[in-house]
Formats: structure tokens, sequence, C-alpha cells
């Protein structure tokens, strides 16, 4: 069993994320899928999944709170509604565009932790720090999980290089199986891989050593290539 993801990132509207759910909700129903499938559209969007079992949908952020005068966000008050329990935390994006440390990061992973919400945690090193070689890519990497409790049931781990991120350049074979191993020596918990996973690629990933699954962004948000990449992957 592997886990496909699709991260919309800041893509959809509110009616062509009802058509994708729609969509892959009724090929999930008439397709024996043994993967767990996952969405995170955008929050304005979240409505739209009341009714919809078949698959997970999570939020691609939120911030430590209940509820609060924090302009901007969104705290689990608001996710309840939805029924959302599970939440993307240290997407490099959020890491690298959006300014959050890691020590941020690790308090809002804390709160998401205590309320036993299921972590998806990104982890992932920039070029530069990739051009340095292995042992300084994975000591990058291990840095990313301080003030983070690994032995967390309800972690799943994502490992996303920087470089490979929405640049349509995906790691090698070799380079995924090399990280995912040092990082499964150290973290027994479900290991996914993103960056620039397509349609043509997704069923070779998945099938490296250590690889439990994919998380998507571009290619995932056309439903046709999202279904696809279920088709390849079943
Ligand atoms: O979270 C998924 C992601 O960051 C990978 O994006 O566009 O390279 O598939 P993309």
């Amino acid at each position: 069993m592997a886990i496909i993801a699709s991260n919309f990132k800041t893509n959809h509207t509110r009616k062509s994320t009802a058509l994708f759910i729609n969509e892959v909700n009724d090929y999930l129903k008439s397709n024996e899928i043994k993967n767990e499938v996952y969405v995170f559209p955008t929050a304005t969007s979240l409505d739209y999944f009341e009714t919809v079992p078949t698959f997970f949908i999570g939020v691609q952020n939120a911030y430590a709170t209940v509820s609060g005068s924090f302009t901007g966000e969104i705290g689990t008050s608001q996710l309840d509604e939805f029924e959302i329990k599970t939440i993307l935390i240290g997407h490099s994006e959020r890491r690298h565009i959006l300014g959050e440390t890691q020590n941020k990061i690790a308090k809002k992973y804390e709160f998401y932790k205590e309320l036993g919400y299921k972590i998806i945690y990104c982890i992932g090193e920039p070029l530069e720090i990739k051009n340095q070689g292995l042992p300084k890519t994975l000591e990058y990497i291990y840095g990313q999980f301080d003030e983070i409790d690994t032995n967390y049931e309800n972690l799943i781990l994502a490992y996303e290089p920087v470089w490979a991120i929405g640049t349509g350049v995906t790691a090698t074979n070799e380079d995924i199986e090399n990280i995912h191993n040092a990082i499964k020596e150290k973290i027994s918990k479900p290991l996914l891989y993103g960056g620039s996973v397509k349609v043509e690629n997704v069923r070779e990933i998945c099938q490296i050593a250590n690889v439990d699954g994919v998380l998507i962004g571009t290619a995932s948000w056309k439903k046709e290539d999202f279904i696809q990449i279920l088709e390849n992957t079943k």
C-alpha cells in the first residue's frame, strides 16, 4: 500500500476543486485501489468535502491555535467545522518563502500532535546543500527534526528536496533511495517522496526501496492527471 497525496498549493477555485473531488471520488468508487489517497486543497474550498468519504482531506497549513488574534490564519475551531484532522507541516514553501523557522514549525507540530492530528511533516535540502554531498545533506535534513517528536504515532514524513519542487527536475532514483534509506534508519515512519513527481515517473518512484508513497504538486492539479497517477500506482 502506498500513500498518494496531492498538494494544491495556491491553485484551484472552489468550483474547480469540487469538480476535481467529485471526479476523483467517482474514480475511487469504481476502481479497486489499494493505496491511501490524500488531497490538500486551499482552505477556502474545505467545505466542499463534507460529504466525500472515500479519501482523506487535509489542510496545507494552519496556525497553532484554537482561535484568537492571528490575522490571516486559521485555527482548529475552523478546521473542526470541516472535520479536518490532517495537516501538512514544514513544507519547503512555508520554510523558505513564508519564513517559518524550525522553532515555529516545532511548536506547530507539538500543538497538532497534542490534538491527535495526522501530520505530514516535510523535510528537504536546498540545492547549495545538496551540492555539498550526502553527509552534509543528511546533516541538514536531520536538523529539520530539531524539537520534533518523531515517535508520534500519527506521523508521516515527506522528503521533498527544495531544488526538485516545481522545477520539473526529479531527484534520481539513486538519490531518493540513499536519502530514504538514511532517514528510515533513524525514523521508522511512512516516508513519501515529493519533487516533480509526474504521471510518467510515479510508478517507478513508488517502487524504490523505502518510498512509501508520493506528495505531488504540479502534476496532480489536473484531475485527469491525478486520476492517471492513481491508475499508474494502483
Ligand atoms: O508538496 C508537493 C510539492 O512541494 C512538490 O511539488 O510541483 O514538484 O510536484 P511539485
